[in-house]
C-alpha cells in the first residue's frame, strides 16, 4: 500500500507533506509533487498535513481521480526528489480546490 498525491496539488504544491515525510518520499514536478510507491512505508502522516488535501491512501483515491495511482508511479521514477518545504506556487490559494485541474487543455499542465 502506498499513499497518492492527487489532481488538487497541481498549481498550489504546499509542500507541508515534504515536511513530514520520513522516508523522504517524494518527488517533485512543475506543478505538483507525487509519491514514490516503492518507497512509501504507508505512515500516513502526509495525509492530514496537506492544506489542499491532495493526498490519498492508494485504496481511498477518489474514482475520479485513479489515473493518479499510475501518475505517481511514473513520475516519481522521472521528477527528483524533494526533501524539505518550499514556498507554494504563486497561485497556490487561486487554484485550491478547483475541480480536475489535470483534465482537457490543462492536460498539458502535467509536463510529462
Ligand atoms: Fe511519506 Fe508516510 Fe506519506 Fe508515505 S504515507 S509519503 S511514507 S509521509
Ligand atoms: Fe501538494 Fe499538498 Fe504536498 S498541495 S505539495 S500534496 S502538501
Amino acid at each position: 500500500m502506498t499513499f497518492v498525491v492527487t489532481d488538487n496539488c497541481i498549481k498550489c504544491k504546499y509542500t507541508d507533506c515534504v515536511e513530514v515525510c520520513p522516508v523522504d518520499c517524494f518527488y517533485e514536478g512543475p506543478n505538483f509533487l507525487v509519491i514514490h510507491p516503492d518507497e512509501c512505508i504507508d505512515c500516513a502522516l502526509c495525509e492530514p498535513e496537506c492544506p489542499a488535501v491532495a493526498i490519498f491512501s492508494e485504496d481511498e483515491v477518489p474514482a475520479e481521480m485513479q489515473e493518479f495511482i499510475q501518475l505517481n508511479v511514473e513520475l516519481a521514477e522521472i521528477w527528483p526528489n524533494i526533501t524539505e518545504k518550499k514556498d507554494s506556487m504563486p497561485d497556490a490559494e487561486e487554484f485550491d480546490r478547483v475541480i480536475n485541474k489535470s483534465v482537457g487543455p490543462k492536460l498539458k499542465d502535467l509536463e510529462r
